[in-house]
């Protein structure tokens, strides 16, 4: 067992949640056509579908609220969120917008279109997405270790830069619009990229002539890793760590809605390209809104602001991966496998390992959060097949190298106590794992089918 790591702050304000009950559970899933996109938040316990947007502001973010400035253009509120965004990552243009896919959506039709490879250590699902609406394809090169959630590596979010390097020649380099480093990896289980691969990845990029973005959702947590096992960073702050991993990109994209500790926002980066910058405003102007605002409020622009800086406190990331190592502790005592070393935005169980009798397109790992869900009105979603969707080009169900169960934890949100209950309820469930189903897909649509598809149980 790992001992918890106390949180270094104290509660102000308190939400009601509230428990049903099994049978009224069992109803409740059938409703929403056993997706747990469906379910209403109220109807949930502890809610751990994602670590997005459900962080808890501080009190100094929310005093800023109060603050927000909310010109159309030209807000104060937009200034200080420029300032914290290049003093951070050292940028010279830094743009907001409503989210990530928001940022994707502004930035990669200026660099990809039809024909073109987009290569990534692991693309997140609406990225993904959006290299695809670009018109584009998107290839994996993750590290092999990723794939074996037993093998222990400290850095398994990294590229595989040999397989990198075979992809950029067998695609031809002029083919290859974009490389994308996800930092920290989610869909390998919120895994560490080392500064090590950035600069091997960086200097492939370099030597072929392809533009290196940042996917940076979870970069802080991605930084405070490194400065746990990267040797030459054992004695660096966090922000220094930070400059250093984005001085090797051209650009970020980001959704701000998981390290920078808002509810909503997004940003772009761009070290130093005015004419991409400038084609940037334009796309910015049509989908998201004027330059300075980019899709939020002005009081959004401010809490982001001074969230970008509490998410660095290393106070705060220690409590933050601390409360991932307590929950793997707990799990390791009861012999439930997991993607490990844990990783820093949640726990990915091993749904394959829990239940080896449901074959991938029966969703291994969307099955155990719907038992989840029964069980003790948990609410987490599967990283694998069901995920994964289908191969655009044949419509084919694709295999995901894992099945993952995630158990994203929100920021600042639950306690121990809270993560006991998630413990306890997983070894309930394998107590009976051999008796829980696999399903079917009864309804899908093209694009991102999880979030909506219908499901139901096998016979
Ligand atoms: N990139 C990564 C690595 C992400 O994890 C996400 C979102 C996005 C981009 C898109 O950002 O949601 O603000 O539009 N991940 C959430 C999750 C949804 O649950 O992991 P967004």
């Amino acid at each position: 067992m790992k001992k918890y790591v106390a949180e270094p702050f104290r509660i102000k304000m308190v939400e009601t949640i509230k428990m049903t009950s099994k049978a009224e559970r069992k109803k409740k899933l059938e409703k929403a056509f056993y997706n747990v996109f469906n379910l209403r938040g109220e109807d949930v316990y502890i809610d751990l579908l994602t670590d997005s947007g459900t962080n808890a502001m501080s009190a100094d973010q929310w005093a800023g609220i109060m603050h927000g400035d909310e010109a159309y253009a030209g807000a104060r509120s937009y200034y200080h969120l420029i300032d914290a965004g290049k003093d951070i990552f050292g940028y010279e243009f830094i743009q907001p917008v409503h989210q990530g896919r928001a940022a994707e959506k502004v930035v990669f039709p200026l660099i990809l279109g039809k024909g073109k490879i987009a290569i990534s250590n692991m693309f997140f699902d609406t990225t993904r997405a959006h290299v695809e609406l670009a018109g584009a394809r998107a290839v994996d090169c993750v590290v092999e270790e990723a794939k074996h959630p037993q093998v222990q590596s400290p850095f398994k979010g990294n590229m595989d830069v040999k397989k990198l390097e075979e992809k950029i020649n067998e695609y031809g380099k002029e083919n290859v619009g974009l490389i994308v480093m996800t930092i920290t990896n989610n869909s390998a289980g919120g895994q560490p990229v080392s500064i090590e691969n950035m600069r091997q990845v960086a200097a492939i990029a370099k030597k072929y002539g392809i533009p290196l973005d940042i996917d940076a959702a979870r970069y802080a947590e991605n930084a405070y890793f490194i400065k746990q096992r990267e040797e030459e960073f054992k004695k660096s702050s966090i922000k220094a760590i930070i400059k250093e991993m984005f001085s090797y990109a051209d650009m970020f994209t980001m959704s701000a809605k998981k390290d920078a500790i808002v509810n909503m926002g997004g940003l772009i980066g761009i070290k130093r390209d005015a004419e991409l910058y400038q084609k940037i405003k334009g796309n910015c102007i049509s989908y998201e809104g004027f330059i300075t605002y980019g899709g939020l409020s002005g009081r959004d622009l401010e809490a982001l602001a001074i969230g970008l800086y509490e998410g660095l406190e290393e106070d705060y990331l220690k409590y933050r991966i601390g409360q991932m190592e307590y929950l793997a502790g707990l799990l390791d005592d009861a012999k439930i496998a997991y993607q490990s070393p844990v990783g820093g935005h949640g726990v990915f169980i091993d749904a394959k390992a829990l239940l080896p009798h449901i074959p991938y397109h029966q969703f291994p790992g969307q099955a155990l959060a719907l038992e989840l869900y029964l069980e003790a009105g948990i609410r987490a979603c599967d990283i694998g097949s069901y995920m994964l969707g289908n191969d655009p080009d044949t419509g084919k169900q694709l295999q995901a190298d894992f099945e993952f169960t995630r158990l994203a934890i929100p920021r600042r949100v639950y306690t121990q106590s809270h993560l006991d209950i998630i413990a306890e309820a997983l070894i309930t469930i394998k107590k009976h794992a051999d008796k829980v189903p696999g399903y079917k897909i009864t309804w899908e649509p093209p694009v991102l089918r999880h979030f909506q598809a219908h499901l139901e149980p096998m016979k």
